[in-house]
């Protein structure tokens, strides 16, 4: 794969979601994922408010919960008409950078919360995000990531690409990036593994 068929995948994921903006936002307006940001905020050490980097926001549901907990949440998303949905939505500082240019400040955030976005990154270049996220955090501050699970399959899932991770493979990139595994469990909560599609972790900056 080179350079140019990375960016090329990239451009087309987003595409999707570009031109699919507004009926995402009223698709997942109500998605509760109350569990995946508890799971975030516990393992935060210090006293709040926390400085929080939503990754992939979307149109901004999980910047205005954020917020409404009292925390200082800025978004960043590659998809120009969800920066915009996300900053109209919630008045939040929202970057607009792709994750294979990332550009953020060194030990900024004590969190970063990074719901259904990774498994966009092409495999070869995850370790690079990943080291790039890690700089982001202060020094024990705490990624959450949540992904649909796989047999470490990637490619097209119609004009999305993605990579599916099992959790070995998942813990084994993470731990490369030199982050720390807090926990780890599977989504919805309460169901048999086979009904449940989303990996969720947590992780300490080493
Ligand atoms: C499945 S959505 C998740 C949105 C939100 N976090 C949520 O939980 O509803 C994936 C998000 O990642 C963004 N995204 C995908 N690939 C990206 C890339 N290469 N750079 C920046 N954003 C990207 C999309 O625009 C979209 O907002």
């Amino acid at each position: 794969m080179s350079d140019l068929d990375t960016q090329a995948i990239t451009e087309r994921t987003l595409d999707d979601y570009r031109a699919n903006a507004e009926a995402f936002r009223d698709g997942t307006r109500d998605h509760d994922v109350s569990q995946n940001i508890e799971a975030l905020l516990r393992h935060i050490r210090g006293e709040a408010p926390f400085r929080i980097l939503d990754l992939g926001c979307g149109p901004g549901r999980d910047l205005k919960t954020f917020t409404a907990l009292g925390h200082v949440a800025v978004g960043l998303d590659g998809a120009e008409p969800f920066v915009r949905m996300a900053r109209e939505a919630t008045g939040c500082e929202v970057l607009h950078q792709q994750f294979l240019a990332l550009d953020l400040p060194a030990a900024s955030f004590d969190g970063i919360f990074a719901n259904a976005v990774l498994f966009h990154v092409p495999s070869r270049e995850l370790d690079g995000v990943l080291r790039k996220l890690h700089s982001a955090l202060r020094p024990d501050g705490v990624l959450f990531t949540s992904n649909p699970r796989g047999d470490n399959q990637e490619g097209w899932s119609g004009t999305r690409y993605g990579a599916w991770y099992d959790w070995p493979t998942w813990r084994q990139c993470l731990e490369k990036a030199g982050f720390v595994e807090l926990e780890h469990y599977y989504r919805p909560a309460g169901l048999p593994r086979d009904q449940q599609p989303w990996l969720a972790s947590v992780w300490r900056r080493g």
